[in-house]
C-alpha cells in the first residue's frame, strides 16, 4: 500500500502534470524510442505522428493515480487496455521502460519544481499500477491459452482474399497445418503484425473479426484508407501485396465489446467500416433467437457497402428481424425518429463507426430515453475517452 503523504503529494501533482501533459508525453515518447528503438515494432507510428496515443497512456496512468485508493474504480477501464496490451504482447519487462521514461519526462519539463519527493512519490504510484496491470494480462495471456489460444504472435496462413466492396476486402486466415483455430466472442478482434515494404519497423494493427465464429477460419475486412490515416499503410498493403499462401503474424483473438447473451431486443447501429463487429454478432445470432432485431447500416453508397448480402439473408431467416440500410450520398442519414421507431423499450443498441457518427448516434439514443447501461459502443482506435 502506498503511504498516505506519497498518496497527498499525487493528488497534489495531477492537475500540474496533466497542464504539461502533451509536452510531457511526447518528451516521454522521444526520449523512450531514442533508448528503445525495438518498441517501434510495437507502437502504432502513426498514431504518435498524430498526437493520437501520446496523451493516452500518461492520461490513464494520472487517471489510475488519482483513484489509487480505490483502483477498482478504474477496472473496467484497465480491462479495455489489458486486452488491447496482450493482443499486442505487451508483456511485464516493458513496465520499467515506460516508467523509467516517464519519471524522466517529468523530471525534463517540470525541472526544479520536480523535486525528489514528487519523483519518488510518483515512481512507488507507478509502480503499484503497473502491477495490476501486468497482474489483469498475465491472467489474460493464461485465460487464452487455456482456451485453446496462444501467447503474444503466432504465423497463420491467408487461405482467401475476398474483395466484399469497391473499398472493402477480406482476408481468411487459417492454421499453417490445418487445425482449427480457437473459437472467438463476435465483436472481438486480433492483432496483426506486418513488414510493410518500405518501413523500418514492423506495424501492428487490430482488425475485428467480421464473421461469427467459423470453421473457414478467421476473416477480417479491411477497408483501404488513405496512406496519411493511422491505418493506411498496413490497409494498403494489405489490398496490394497480401496474397493467398502468404505467413501472417496474428495474436489470439481479444477484446470486450461483445454481444452479451440476452432474450431483449437488439438493435445494431452501424457506419461505414464500424459493420464488421456487429455483423460478427449478427451472424452469431440463433437462426431461431426470439429476439427481436434491427439493424441500421449507413453507408456512402451502394458500391462501397459491405455485408449488406449476408445482413439481409440473416434477416430474413430470424424470426423477428428487420434490415435498414442508408445510404448518405442518396441523403438518407440516420434521424432520432428511425431510432425510436427501430429501438424497441429495454432493447441493448450495439454502435459501432467513426468517431462523430457514434457520439451523435448515442446522442440521439439518449435524447430517445435508452439507459447508458443499454447502449454499447467502442470506439476505433486509441480509446482516448478513458483516458479523460
Ligand atoms: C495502448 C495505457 C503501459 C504499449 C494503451 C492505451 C492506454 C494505455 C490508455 C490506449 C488503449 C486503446 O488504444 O484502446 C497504459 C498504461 C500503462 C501502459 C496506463 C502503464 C501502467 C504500456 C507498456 C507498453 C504499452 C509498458 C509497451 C512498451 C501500448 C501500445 C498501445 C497501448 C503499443 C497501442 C496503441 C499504439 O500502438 O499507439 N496503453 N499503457 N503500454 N499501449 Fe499502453
Amino acid at each position: 500500500m502506498l503511504k498516505q503523504e506519497t498518496i497527498q503529494i499525487i493528488k497534489a501533482t495531477v492537475p500540474v502534470l496533466e497542464v504539461h501533459g502533451v509536452e510531457i508525453t511526447k518528451t516521454f515518447y522521444k526520449n523512450m524510442f531514442q533508448a528503445h528503438p525495438e518498441l517501434l515494432n510495437i507502437f502504432n507510428h502513426t498514431n504518435q505522428e498524430q498526437g493520437r496515443q501520446q496523451t493516452a497512456l500518461a492520461n490513464t496512468v494520472y487517471a489510475a493515480a488519482v483513484h489509487i485508493e480505490n483502483l477498482e474504480a478504474i477496472l473496467p477501464a484497465v480491462m479495455l487496455i489489458a486486452h488491447k496490451h496482450r493482443s499486442l504482447g505487451i508483456l511485464p519487462e516493458h513496465y520499467p521502460i515506460v516508467g523509467e521514461n516517464l519519471l524522466k519526462a517529468i523530471k525534463e519539463v517540470l525541472g526544479d519544481a520536480a523535486t525528489d519527493d514528487i519523483i519518488g512519490a510518483w515512481a512507488e504510484a507507478y509502480g503499484v499500477i503497473a502491477d495490476i496491470f501486468i497482474q489483469v494480462e498475465e491472467e489474460l495471456y493464461q485465460k487464452t491459452e487455456n482456451n485453446g489460444g496462444w501467447r503474444l504472435f503466432k504465423p497463420l496462413k491467408v487461405a482467401k482474399k475476398v474483395v466484399e466492396s469497391d473499398l472493402v476486402t477480406s482476408i481468411y486466415f487459417v492454421n499453417e497445418d490445418g487445425s482449427p483455430l480457437p473459437t472467438y466472442e463476435p465483436g472481438q478482434y486480433i492483432s496483426i503484425r506486418v513488414k510493410v515494404p518500405g518501413e523500418e519497423y514492423l506495424m501492428n494493427r487490430q482488425y475485428t473479426l467480421s464473421q461469427a465464429s467459423a470453421e473457414d477460419g478467421y476473416r477480417i475486412s479491411v477497408k483501404r484508407e488513405s496512406d496519411h490515416t493511422p491505418n493506411g499503410k498496413v490497409s494498403n498493403y494489405i489490398h496490394d501485396h497480401l496474397q493467398v499462401g502468404d505467413l501472417v503474424d496474428v495474436s489470439a483473438p481479444a477484446g470486450l465489446f461483445v454481444l452479451e447473451e440476452t432474450d431483449a431486443p437488439i438493435t445494431f447501429v452501424s457506419g461505414g467500416i464500424g459493420v464488421t463487429p456487429l455483423n460478427s454478432m449478427l451472424q452469431s445470432l440463433n437462426d431461431n433467437a426470439v429476439n427481436e432485431v434491427n439493424f441500421i447500416q449507413c453507408a456512402r453508397n451502394e458500391k462501397v457497402v459491405a455485408f449488406s448480402d449476408d445482413i439481409q439473408e440473416k434477416v430474413n431467416v430470424l424470426p423477428n428481424a428487420s434490415y435498414t440500410a442508408l445510404y448518405s450520398d442518396e441523403d438518407k442519414l440516420i434521424t432520432k425518429e428511425l431510432l425510436a421507431e427501430k429501438v424497441a423499450d429495454n432493447a441493448d443498441v450495439y454502435v459501432c463507426g467513426p468517431v462523430g457518427f457514434m457520439e451523435a448516434v448515442i446522442k440521439n439514443l439518449q435524447e430517445i430515453g435508452v439507459k447508458d447501461e443499454k447502449i454499447h459502443y467502442e470506439f476505433f482506435g486509441p480509446a482516448m475517452q478513458l483516458a479523460k
